[in-house]
């Protein structure tokens, strides 16, 4: 870790009260859930995006992506939020606001306590219709054929509620999620490439807002030249530290 990094991150913190926060994948990787890509254990370096992340993939066989998306509810739904969820849900009440924008569909930042999240890809842990009529669930049965339920709405295919590649985010939440950055006195980003528009546009859209972006990353991402200040690190590690003092120290 660089303790310049650290160090710089939390001065520019310290007189914040309106925390933003962008989040990917890294930010649940201490918890066990796979990132995406991630060399060797990101799951687009053993899977296919298209076959099993796109409307086209689903239709192709609807099986075979419910069953991957079964799998990965399950490994989400065993996963525990780490240390980095927490120091967020913790921090929250020392900052008049503390909005995250998430691009993670696992719910781990609520499960620690968080409250003000926007998932900005949709949750896995729910369902929808494929054709669109209005249907969502929490909790898909699963049947023993593998095959995703039907909509008891119109008969059609129960999706997981996430993005696919080649599909509109929710127009709402982008734009909550945007205000929330604009809106915010400092945005924090962790654990993200940087890769995936519209969420990676997010930093650049803070800045051009006049409000300084801190990124944490055991990597170099396509947001670093963006940042006002770059912390090598990990989430679990790093956010404990970076957030204490706005949790320890009541503003005055
Ligand atoms: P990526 O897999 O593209 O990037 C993960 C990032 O996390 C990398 O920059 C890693 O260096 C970093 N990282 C790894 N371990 C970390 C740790 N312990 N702490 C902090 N950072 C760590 O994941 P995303 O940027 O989230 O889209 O990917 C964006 C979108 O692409 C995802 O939301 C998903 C995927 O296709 C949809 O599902 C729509
Ligand atoms: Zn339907």
């Amino acid at each position: 870790m660089s303790a310049g990094g650290l160090a710089a991150a939390r001065a520019l913190l310290a007189g914040v009260r309106r925390l933003a926060v962008l989040t990917g994948a890294g930010m649940s990787a201490e918890s066990g859930v796979p990132t995406f890509r991630d060399a060797q254990t990101g799951l687009w370096s053993r899977f296919d995006p298209v076959q099993l992340a796109s409307p086209e993939g689903f239709r192709d066989d609807p099986p075979l992506v419910w069953r991957w998306y079964a799998w990965r509810r399950e490994l989400v739904a065993g996963a525990q939020p780490n240390a980095g969820h927490r120091a967020l849900a913790r921090a929250a009440g020392s900052f008049d606001s503390l909005c995250i924008v998430t691009q993670n569909v696992d719910g781990l930042h609520q499960r620690a306590g968080s409250s003000d999240v926007i998932e900005i890809h949709g949750n896995i842990l729910r369902s929808r219709c494929l054709d669109e009529c209005g249907v969502r669930f929490e909790r898909p049965q699963q049947l023993p054929s593998g095959e995703p339920p039907r909509c008891p709405g119109c008969g059609s295919w129960l999706r997981p509620d996430v993005v696919w590649f080649g599909e509109m985010l929710d127009p709402v939440q982008l734009r909550a999620a945007g205000e929330a950055v604009s809106g915010a006195q400092a945005l924090l980003v962790i654990g993200t490439s940087g890769l995936v528009y519209p969420a990676a546009g997010l930093p650049l859209q803070a800045r051009r807002a006049g409000v300084p972006v801190v990124v944490l990353n055991p990597q170099p991402t396509e947001i670093d030249s963006v940042a006002d200040a770059l912390v090598a690190g990990t989430a679990g590690e790093v956010l404990p530290a970076l957030l204490a003092r706005q949790a320890d120290q009541p503003a005055t």
